[in-house]
């Protein structure tokens, strides 16, 4: 396995392998990684000859008061993970190699940006899609991988390399879990026992909102409700949004008849982040299955 630390470097591998007929597939990760990560790392092996894991914590899209300086960081881990994993290349370049001095070019997606996580994180899907845009750039790799856990970033990014006319597939992965359903975040170190007991509140409110659609409810505000009272059923819960959206669009939606986004942020305390505070998310997309009478 190849550790390219430069952009020049990352640009002479991809060439080499696009030159030799090779399908080349990135995913990109702020490294900590773990179970999710694989499970892109698997679906990119499946689609390419060469994958590349770019490991990069990403300064634009954290704010001030937000967990960049504490956000866990295993170099040596990562490297060791991806290795077993059977990845080609990892990309772990230094802040300045992705933003060169005076930078100020950004991408931005204000749409699908704003509400849901946009709503805590004003900037955060501008860090996000300028970062994956300038790693695109640079690895041109035929296929991106990235997760579904982070649904509106993945929206984010199939719109700008849409919008960008960028010559790559993206394609999304399903949540992978823990056994007990919490979904898997480099962020759950930061829950101590009790916390993240009550975390599994986020996975049961999605489970609760899809047995009321699938035992037919159709109005919005019943499918949420059944889904925030698992919520509140975590005394330290402190929910940051619980919404219905389009899941392409991301619009509010009020009434179950497709698809429909049910995303959740909630945050819970966590003496062991810097913040004192963890925010979790995760979501799930309802599917009405239609009626007998529909289906015939
Ligand atoms: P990070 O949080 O490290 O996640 C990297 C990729 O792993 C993302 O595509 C994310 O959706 C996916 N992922 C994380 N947990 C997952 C899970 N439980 N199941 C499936 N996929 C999971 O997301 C980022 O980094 C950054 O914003 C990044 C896109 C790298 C830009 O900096």
């Amino acid at each position: 396995m190849e550790l390219l630390r430069t952009v020049a470097a990352l640009r002479a591998y991809s060439d080499a392998a696009r030159s030799e007929g090779r399908r080349v597939a990135l995913v990109p990760t702020m490294g900590a990684l773990h179970a999710g990560h694989l499970s892109l790392v698997a679906e990119a092996r499946r689609r390419a000859d060469r994958v590349v894991v770019s490991i990069f914590v990403n300064p634009t899209q954290f704010a001030p008061h937000e967990d960049l300086a504490s956000y866990p960081r295993d170099l040596e881990g990562d490297l060791a993970q991806c290795r077993a994993a059977g990845v080609d290349a990892v990309f772990a370049p230094a802040p300045a190699e992705l933003y060169p001095a005076g930078a100020q070019t950004w991408v931005e997606v204000p749409e699908l940006a704003l509400p849901l996580c946009g709503q805590s994180r004003p900037h955060f899907f501008r860090g996000v899609a300028t970062v994956v845009t300038k790693l695109l750039v640079a690895a041109r790799p035929h296929v991106a991988v990235f997760g579904e856990k982070d649904f509106q970033q993945l929206q984010v990014i199939r719109r700008l390399a849409r919008d960008l006319l960028l010559d790559v597939e993206i394609v999304g992965v399903a949540i992978a879990r823990e056994a007990d359903g919490l979904a898997r975040s480099s962020r759950n170190v930061y829950l101590d026992a009790p916390m993240r007991a009550e975390a599994l509140a986020l996975s049961r409110a999605l489970d609760a909102a899809a047995a009321a659609v699938a035992g037919g409810e159709r109005t919005g505000s019943a499918v949420l409700e059944a889904a925030r009272k698992e919520l509140r059923a975590a005394p330290h819960a402190d929910v940051d949004y619980a919404e219905l959206r389009d899941p392409e669009t991301l619009a509010a939606i009020d009434r179950v008849a497709g698809p429909v986004l049910l995303a959740l942020a909630v945050r819970f305390p966590a003496p062991r982040a810097a913040s004192g505070v963890v925010r979790l998310i995760d979501n799930r997309v309802l599917r009405p299955t239609p009626s007998p009478e529909v289906s015939r």
